[in-house]
């Protein structure tokens, strides 16, 4: 792929990505979500009320906003991966070996965005080099070839720390994604499935660039997802090598509502450059937050006490409200709280459901956040401001899940 393919390529997943999650935003997808954060559809509760209340209306104008500023950044960061690419190039260019490198890199975007709202490339098997490796439990793993390298020496790194690991699972195809989606919706239900197995073509294992390690410990493999959980020292130390050797973690804990998956500590994303690796791994954020194409900010967060809700459900509600503001592009949420149980009354549960008629809520909660408006904000937001206590409403649903049904003052 030439230069300026690479460029558009990177340029097109960034604001495509950037442009679903301003649609998770504003309207227009589905509107129940049951537990599955990635799903957009509450937040497209948020400006149907926007539709028809007076505060929420700047929701509105805010959302539109927020396109137009996520798919600017989405412009920026492309470029930003572009030139990381082409550093990558220019630092290999100098031996015949470097230079079929060089053309791989020139091949392959190491840093493509595979997650729920962007598919496998087009033509991504065209340019794909890989080789096959057979595991210790005697399966045939294939492994993008530049990341396999790379993968070999992370392990003898971690040898010398006591540390043994083998390749799991690392290329998929679109057959076998979906052979492992149906194994575990029928193991474990879909509600799980779908947090923990992407979509058949929606899945970075597709890429070849991620690998899915196991454990061996004292001899014996340890494969299964709930046993290798159990081992929390030994990923910390299996974490803090990857980016010397250009891999990030992919999914991390509590991001959920950003990757759209739970915690994964086995699944590691090779990205080729050691530099962008170490960056992102030391940021604490997300292939996505750090592509720019979601606000990705961490806070505390104050449940306060609940006689109605437990700290799981509330948990659930902020999820939802993270992930709506995850899109207000440049904006900086300094704290998030709930306001506490009065709030859920017949008084409220009649207004929200009267501005989502068909939802039948069961219940109401509030939480008020602060936040920092960006320095050049447009449309809704005063530039550089700092708003307090701004409201944020949910509405419970019958199948347990949550909206935001609306925010604002
Ligand atoms: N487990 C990851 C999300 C996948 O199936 O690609
Ligand atoms: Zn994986």
């Amino acid at each position: 792929m030439n230069k300026s393919l690479k460029k558009l390529t990177a340029i097109l997943l960034t604001v495509c990505l950037a442009l679903a999650l301003c649609a998770c935003s504003s309207g227009g997808s589905s509107t129940s979500q049951g537990t599955d954060q990635s799903q957009p559809a509450s937040e497209g509760q948020t400006t149907k009320a926007a539709q028809e209340t007076g505060p929420a209306a700047d929701d509105q104008a805010q959302s539109a906003e927020t396109a137009a500023q996520t798919a600017d950044t989405g412009v920026e960061t492309a470029d930003t991966a572009v030139e990381a690419a082409d550093t990558a190039v220019s630092q290999t260019a100098s031996t015949s070996a470097t230079v079929a490198a060089a053309e791989q890199a020139e091949a392959i975007n190491y840093l493509a965005l595979v997650n729920k709202l962007n598919p496998l490339p087009e033509g991504w098997e065209d340019a794909l080099e890989t080789v096959h490796m057979t595991n210790s439990i005697g399966d045939d793993v294939e492994v993008e070839k530049k990341a396999y390298d790379a993968y070999l020496l992370l392990k003898e790194d971690l040898e010398k720390e006591g540390i043994y690991v083998d390749l799991d699972s690392a290329r998929r195809s679109v057959a076998e994604q979906q052979r492992i989606m149906d194994d575990f919706t029928e193991k474990y239900g879909a509600d799980y499935a779908l947090k923990t197995v992407a979509q058949p073509g929606y899945s970075e294992h597709h890429t070849g660039l991620a690998l899915d390690l196991y454990l061996i410990i004292d001899g014996k493999d340890v494969v299964e997802n709930e046993d290798m959980i159990q081992y929390p020292e030994i990923w910390e130390t299996i974490h803090s090598k990857l980016a010397d050797y250009g891999f990030i973690l992919r999914y991390l804990e509590n991001k959920e509502h950003i990757t759209g998956y739970g915690y994964e500590p086995w699944h590691i994303r090779y990205v080729d450059d050691v530099n962008v690796a170490k960056e992102i791994m030391a940021s604490g954020v997300t292939l996505e937050g750090w592509l720019g194409a979601v606000n990705e900010t961490d806070v505390e967060i104050d449940y306060g006490t609940s006689e109605i809700f437990t700290p799981e459900e509330l948990a659930e509600a902020a999820i939802q409200i993270k992930c709506t503001f995850a899109g207000w592009k440049g904006c900086e949420l300094h704290s998030l709280r709930y306001v506490g149980d009065e709030a859920d009354k017949e008084e409220n549960l009649q207004w929200l459901n009267s501005l989502n008629e068909e939802a039948g809520y069961t219940h109401v909660a509030e939480f008020l956040t602060d936040f920092h408006s960006p320095v050049e904000a447009g449309g809704a937001w005063e530039p550089d401001q700092e708003y307090k206590d701004y409201q944020w409403w949910l509405g419970r649903t019958d199948d347990g899940g949550w909206e935001v049904v609306t925010s604002g003052y």
